[in-house]
């Protein structure tokens, strides 16, 4: 096999803390406890490694980075490496002040999460009392201080109904660019595919009224849109390719070829504090397992987008085939892409509760609480 190129992006799972406990969440169901993230200096080390392996990008994620109290040393020191750092971030936890900090530092970009366009759905799906008040508040401080902006709604069966005004509200803010995202279900999401999954008429719906704003809206803002995966007949190209452009390190220092990595038994993964970061993408099994086209079986061995969507997702593939290596049931070449459908209309006429988000020590929400 060739040599991989270096990966463009990478993710920094700063923390899995979070005030929120959103039903759809794609964190894994055991979170990383705080005792054993990794400190500012190994952060500011994997930063320099980074950098210096070629990647361009540092996304800072969670749980919620600003659970972070050393964020700011943390944004500086990737700053002083090089790269270009977005902050990934429900708002919960910033302050004026603090936005202002991470400015002096260099924070280059935010992005900024929407659980809902009223406080009764945003509060209720985030499990956070006024958190879409507080949201508002970080959005007007993030326009004064002149943060380029990413507004980043998930939506499904519950929202997806305001999608027009998630258009709008991204509009207002300021925003020059919106993820209009579809609940994808991994980790804690998983639970919920009851309780979220769109419905086929709603995906449809949504597709075309994405379709609709990006031409009335070309040259103000910019939609990225991830479609309802059960319903589509293609899977998604997830990460780009494994292993192509994008690695994430997990807030222990587990590197991961994605975010749900983990959920596939039988790869091991390797850890900056063991290895470099460098040696870990070029030469860490995990990131081998699944790289390119040599692994793929029928009918993705043979077909002519293999190259396009690689399989599509991995961990997709475990979830519903409980096989890797298998085709993403997403697509309509996969022997199981009927069930999925199938599957996927049951889940929308289900009727369920929402199944909040839970992490130890961390009181499970009543709606709206
Ligand atoms: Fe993609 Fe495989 Fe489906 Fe072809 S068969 S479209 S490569 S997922
Ligand atoms: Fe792991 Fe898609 S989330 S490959």
């Amino acid at each position: 096999m060739t040599k991989p190129k270096p990966p463009i992006a990478m993710l920094a799972e700063l923390t899995h803390r979070c005030p929120l406990s959103c039903p759809y969440c794609s964190n894994p169901l055991e979170l990383t406890r705080q005792e054993a993230e990794l400190s500012t200096d190994d952060w500011s080390r994997v930063f320099r490694e980074a950098a210096d392996l070629g990647v361009l990008q540092l996304h800072l994620s969670g749980g919620e980075p600003a659970a972070r109290r050393d964020l700011e040393d943390l944004v500086r020191a990737a700053c002083d490496a090089g790269l270009y750092t977005n902050l990934i971030t429900s708002g919960i936890g910033l302050t004026e002040r603090r936005l202002r900090a991470l400015d002096e530092a260099g924070l280059d970009h935010i992005q900024l999460s929407l659980q809902g366009t009223t406080p009764e759905m945003a509060d209720e799906i985030g499990g956070y009392r006024g958190g879409f008040a507080r949201k508002l508040q970080v959005a007007e401080w993030i326009g004064r201080i002149g943060f380029p902006l990413t507004l980043n709604a998930v939506l499904h069966r519950r929202n997806l109904h305001q999608l027009p005004r998630a258009l709008e509200m991204a509009l207002e803010m300021g925003a020059r660019r919106i993820e209009v995202a579809t609940v994808q279900f991994h980790g804690w999401a998983l639970k919920n595919r009851d309780a979220l999954m769109p419905t086929k008429a709603q995906a449809e719906e949504a597709t075309r009224l994405v379709a609709e704003a990006r031409t009335r809206l070309k040259g103000q803002l910019v939609i990225d849109y991830v479609p309802a995966d059960y319903h589509s007949d293609y899977p998604k190209r997830c990460m780009g390719g494994w292993g192509s452009t994008g690695l994430n390190v997990a807030p222990d220092g587990t590197v991961l070829p994605c975010h749900a990595a983990q959920t596939i038994p039988h790869l091991r993964f390797d850890s900056v504090r063991e290895l470099p970061l460098a040696e870990i993408w070029y030469e860490g099994a995990a990131f081998d397992a699944y790289r390119g086209t040599e692994w793929m079986q029928e009918p993705c061995a043979s077909c002519e987008r293999k190259t396009v969507d690689f399989g599509g997702c991995r961990c997709q593939a475990m979830a519903l085939a409980h096989d890797p290596a298998a085709t993403d049931p997403v697509c309509i070449k996969s022997p199981r892409h009927v069930d999925l459908q199938a599957r996927a209309a049951a889940h929308a006429a289900a009727a369920a509760p929402l199944s909040y988000r839970s992490a130890p020590g961390k009181p499970v929400p009543t709606p709206a609480e």
